[in-house]
């Protein structure tokens, strides 16, 4: 989903930046150090006694047993971050600039194990380590040295209210922020998260996904190296349905954070209202639409359709998953297409050449292998690809399906994997009314050179982001978040502070007269 690139090449800057010094190799067995819960800067076991395992995608092995946190614990991390919250607290009267001085520590710790990071993320995610190095670790390090400037510059606003009055805002903290994050861009989601809740004065209780909660708890180490008080940000790993729901459920949480699927992102809504009427902001699913006219450069937008699916193995919330395109064009893009998504190379996630690793599971394995069942059922054209690769691990070929039809489950549904589906369409005004027959609305592209073109599908397409002539450029400097069903409220840029912001309003009587 992100990455800092030139889509003409598609090599990211900063790849290319580290051309000039050597590449770090990776560290292929990273030691485990930390798997217990994160509450008030201690490292504790969970109160059940219970653990999980984290698996290597890339050979079902388990690397640890993870504590495993329930209400007891999140009720634990909730109470320490209350407590940081007080009035009068470390937190509450600390300079906000030393929030920004906190968190650009924060930033340059990751950096500084940037090559250990990438590697933990690596192994418990299966996405290159090399991929993980030059795009999710500094780009959460970015992420956090973003939100440090705002800590002390989201200020409110002097008001000119009618009467004898003094009127300003005041823009506060929401309180304890809850934050559910997925497996996909494990360190990433976290960067996005944390940044402005902590920029803002907030405190946290943050819950990786069950499937990669590794370097969340290397971070946890780093939060307390940085000098965090205690009970600012707690990291308690589990899954969805104990505690997930505990912290949506909990009374003690004022806002909840969620990234995710829509089906769960709907069960948060609703839990967060059922309880205390939490804030909540959901960054859902998408089945995102691609449109590639006949006057785009052709090449440019077959490696644009190509990167904007298959990037991170297709598992992007934002991944062009319909990819409509010009009939005039059609042959000569499904033959292009097919081309580059066989020379993708599939492979260990340590290995330099690999350009794809597996699958985060065998449940995503198996929900993939299935949809590209029913696209051939339904009459799709399988242009290559189409199954597993080897039987140990979790690897999906590259697959295109061509004549795909808008009615197809392949069509309709997130597939979150490396499946690429090419529809044909005839006219603009076609192509615009089935790009939008969808119930979600995260990200949407177009290729074409012509800027009426241009301009009349970023009006008409409903999309929280629109890419002309590249995919899947992300600037923490740039709002992202979906319409419809893909969510609501917006992370990164200035735009992310407001979820994690209350407005007071403060009105002042002035006396008439001056004894
Ligand atoms: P999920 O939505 O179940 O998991 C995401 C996070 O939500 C995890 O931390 C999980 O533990 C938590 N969660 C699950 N159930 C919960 C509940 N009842 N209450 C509170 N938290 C809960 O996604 P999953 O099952 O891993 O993947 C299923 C599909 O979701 C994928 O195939 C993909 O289509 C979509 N997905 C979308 C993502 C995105 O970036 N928008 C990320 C991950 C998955
Ligand atoms: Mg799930």
């Amino acid at each position: 989903m992100f990455r800092i690139i030139k889509t003409r090449n598609t090599l990211p800057i900063i790849v290319q930046k580290c051309f000039v010094s050597s590449v770090p190799k990776p560290i292929v067995n990273p030691t485990i150090k930390y798997t217990e819960l994160f509450i008030n800067n201690e490292f504790v076991k969970s109160s059940s006694g219970k653990t999980f395992e984290t698996l290597n995608p890339a050979t079902g092995e388990p690397i640890a047993q993870v504590q495993e946190g329930n209400s007891t614990d999140v009720n634990n991390a909730v109470e320490a971050a209350q407590e940081a919250f007080k009035l009068g607290s470390p937190w509450r009267t600390i300079n906000a600039s030393q929030r920004g001085v906190l968190l650009n520590k924060l930033a340059d710790l990751i950096d500084r194990d940037s090559v250990y990071l990438a590697s933990l993320e690596a192994l418990d995610n299966g996405k290159p380590f090399s991929v993980a190095l030059s795009d999710d670790v500094p780009v959460s390090s970015s992420v956090l040295r973003y939100y440090a400037g705002w800590a002390d510059k989201n200020h409110g606003k002097v008001t000119p209210i009618d009467g004898n009055y003094f009127a300003y805002t005041r823009h506060e903290p929401v309180g304890v922020c809850g934050q559910i994050i997925p497996w996909n861009f494990p360190l990433l989601m976290l960067s996005w998260k944390i940044g402005p809740a902590i920029a803002m004065g907030n405190c946290v209780v943050l819950k990786p996904a069950e499937q990669t909660p590794l370097t969340a708890l290397h971070i946890a180490s780093l939060i307390k190296e940085a000098g965090f008080p205690p009970g600012v940000i707690n990291i308690v790993p589990g899954d969805g349905p104990t505690t997930g729901k505990a912290i949506v459920d909990h009374l003690g949480i004022d806002k909840v954070a969620f990234t995710g699927s829509t089906e769960v992102g709907k069960i948060i809504a609703e839990g967060g209202a059922k309880s205390n009427l939490k804030r909540v902001t959901l960054e859902l699913g998408g089945k995102s639409p691609n449109i590639i006219f006949s006057d785009s450069d052709i090449d440019q937008a077959v490696q644009g359709a190509h990167f904007g699916l298959f990037y991170n193995m297709g598992q992007c919330c934002c991944a062009g998953s319909r990819t409509f395109v010009h009939e005039s064009i059609y042959e000569e893009f499904v033959e292009k297409s097919a081309k580059l998504a066989e020379k993708r190379c599939v492979g260990n996630q340590f290995d330099p050449e690999t350009k794809q690793g597996p699958q985060i599971d065998e449940e995503q394995l198996n929900k993939i292998l299935s949809l590209i069942e029913s696209g051939k059922q339904q009459g799709a054209e399988l242009v290559t690809g189409g199954c597993r690769v080897g039987n140990k691990g979790y690897f999906v070929k590259p697959t295109v399906f061509a004549n795909v039809k808008d009615d197809m489950k392949i069509a309709k549904e997130e597939i979150f994997g490396p499946v690429q589906q090419l529809l044909k369409f005839k006219d603009i005004d076609e192509v615009i009314q089935r790009a939008n027959n969808t119930d979600y609305g995260l990200a949407a592209a177009v290729f074409s050179k012509n800027i009426d073109t241009v301009n009349k599908v970023i009006q008409s397409v409903r999309a929280g982001t629109v890419w002309i002539n590249c995919y899947n450029v992300f600037g923490v400097q740039a709002p992202f978040g979906g319409f419809k069903m893909s969510g609501y409220g917006r992370e990164m840029a200035e735009y992310g502070l407001q979820p994690y912001t209350e407005v007071k309003t403060v009105i002042t009587s002035i006396p008439e007269k001056n004894n």
